[in-house]
């Protein structure tokens, strides 16, 4: 990303005035462990706890805007109405399988929300989205979603996931998808097809590979995640 591109750095957060549904958290530390990651000598365990550190991280910066209310309570010393989040109850849905390297994470944040499972694999050939697994929480109106996948490269698999929401009644703006690095391409796809949800992501990347890859990315998240080839 070049600087003419970044519009408003406010934070430790970025927008790109070609995707008005994407902010990038560029917060130092995010960054750091990002670089970790990327390197391709990385070991998978050290992989591993830094994508949960990032998405503590990130985690933090995208329930900012969760609403609050106050539940009366009686502190030692006086009754107080204290803050507690309101709203809707939250659901982490990550996209399998790299997907679960973040929702381990973001559950460690919100501990008690619930989990459901998209599963879909790249056809190698056509680089699209084969849907293999859905399981989705009860009460789906109520919730507010976040999706989460590492990579969002070709946007396929990212547009599908919420594809499978929208389908089971869940409004865009209840869902919030949490990524760590994404390719142009992708985010033009998932904004065409979602542009009322909302993408957080720590990187936007230069490119797609003619594997489509990510360059620079980090390689495939899933096999690193998991030690896997
Ligand atoms: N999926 C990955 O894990 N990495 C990429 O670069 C693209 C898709």
């Amino acid at each position: 990303m070049t600087a003419s591109q970044i519009d408003t750095p406010v934070l430790g957060t970025y927008y790109d005035s070609r995707f008005p549904n994407l902010t990038i958290l560029n917060h130092p530390l995010i960054q750091h462990k990002l670089t970790h990651m990327r390197d391709k000598n990385t070991s998978t365990r050290t992989f591993r706890d830094l994508l949960r550190e990032i998405t503590l991280l990130m985690g933090y910066e995208i329930t900012r805007t969760l609403p609050l209310t106050t539940r009366q309570i009686d502190t030692p010393l006086t009754v107080y109405d204290a803050p507690v989040i309101a709203g809707k109850k939250l659901a982490i849905v990550p996209v399998l399988r790299a997907g679960v390297g973040m929702s381990d994470g973001l559950l460690e944040l919100i501990p008690s929300a619930r989990v459901g499972h998209i599963g879909v694999y790249r056809d190698h050939e056509s680089h699209r989205p084969v849907e293999y697994l859905v399981k989705l929480p009860p009460d789906l109106e109520e919730r507010t979603f976040i999706l989460c996948d590492p990579m969002v490269a070709t946007g396929y698999s990212a547009a599908h996931a919420v594809d499978v929401l929208k389908k089971h009644g869940v409004a865009g703006d209840s869902i919030r998808f949490l990524a760590l690095v994404a390719a142009p391409e992708g985010v033009k796809v998932f904004h065409d097809a979602h542009p009322d949800v909302h993408l957080f992501v720590a990187s936007l990347d230069s490119h797609l590979d003619e594997n489509a890859y990510i360059v620079p990315g980090l390689g495939d998240a899933g096999d690193r995640l998991f030690g896997t080839k």
